[in-house]
């Protein structure tokens, strides 16, 4: 059995520390986790916590100063180039300032990758974006330049970037950022359809505790707590809620004295 649990971890982070300069204390910390083939994991943690930077640890933006990240079984220190880009080909990971192009539109945004990373002809990846547009719900947008849609509507290009590849493994970071409570649901229920249609695993970060309870209760996902580089508690949503761990109890609850801001914090 254990070992049936082990062909099913898709991504493996095995104590993997990173830090951006030599300060004192590293922003990633000897971090161990597992995801599990088709499973969506929600990350949270207060702001400045390392949720970006270990979804760009994991998607091979960063290089980790120690530890290892292993994905479908590659282990991205051991893969020579071929291998390692083979493997990160088939992860995606979307970002918190959506990351598009200002002065191409909609559709021009989502043919943009799949020209250029997967080298289709035009007619190809014309045909590819209009499927992803739909897929997104941008039908009708896709002429529209970014500034002239929605915060919603443009967290939704971004996350059409990212699917065009048909990635098997996605990253999500703060997907619903600088969104209303509205838009916000509604963006998560869009990755929750993707993913039962296309049955990718999923990390979505956030720092929306309200959003990642109801919907780990929905769904019966996992939420893992990230703090100070380290991975406090991994959980159910009634799990974390009822957590003993004080910097986890303070932030689910919202108090003011704890932990979290105590000192220089
Ligand atoms: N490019 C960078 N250069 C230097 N420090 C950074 C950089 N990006 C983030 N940091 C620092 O790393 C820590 C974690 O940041 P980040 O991963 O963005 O956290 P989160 O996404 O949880 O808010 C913070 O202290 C932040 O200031
Ligand atoms: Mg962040």
């Amino acid at each position: 059995m254990a070992y049936t649990d082990l062909d099913n971890e898709v991504v493996k982070v095995d104590a993997v520390t990173f830090d951006y300069s030599n300060a004192a204390s590293p922003v990633i910390d000897q971090l161990t986790l597992a995801l599990k083939k088709s499973e969506i994991t929600f990350l949270i943690g207060p702001s400045g916590s390392g949720k970006t930077t270990l979804l760009k640890l994991l998607a091979g933006l960063l290089e980790p100063g120690a530890g290892d990240i292993t994905i479908q079984g590659v282990s991205l220190k051991r893969a020579n180039s071929s291998e390692r880009r083979a493997t990160l080909r088939k992860v995606a990971m979307t970002f918190q300032r959506s990351g598009l192009f200002d002065s191409k539109t909609v559709l021009e945004n989502l043919i943009f990758p799949l020209q250029e990373l997967n080298r289709l002809s035009f007619e190809k990846a014309l045909a590819e974006a209009e499927k992803v547009l739909d897929l997104v719900e941008l039908k009708g947008h896709e002429s529209k330049l970014p500034h002239e849609v929605s915060g919603g509507m443009q967290k939704r290009v971004g996350i059409g970037r990212a699917l065009a590849l048909s990635p098997e493994v996605v990253f999500y970071d703060d997907p619903t950022a600088g969104l209303d409570p509205i838009t916000s649901k509604n963006i998560i229920e869009l990755i929750i359809q993707i993913q039962k249609e296309n049955k990718t695993t999923n990390l979505i970060s956030t720092s929306d505790l309200d959003l990642a309870v109801n919907i780990s209760r929905k769904i019966a996902s996992k939420i893992a707590f990230l703090f100070e580089g380290k991975i406090l508690q991994i959980g159910t949503a009634d799990e974390i809620l009822g957590s003993i761990n004080p910097v986890i109890h303070q932030f689910t609850r919202g108090l003011l004295e704890g932990p979290l801001t105590k000192g220089a914090r």
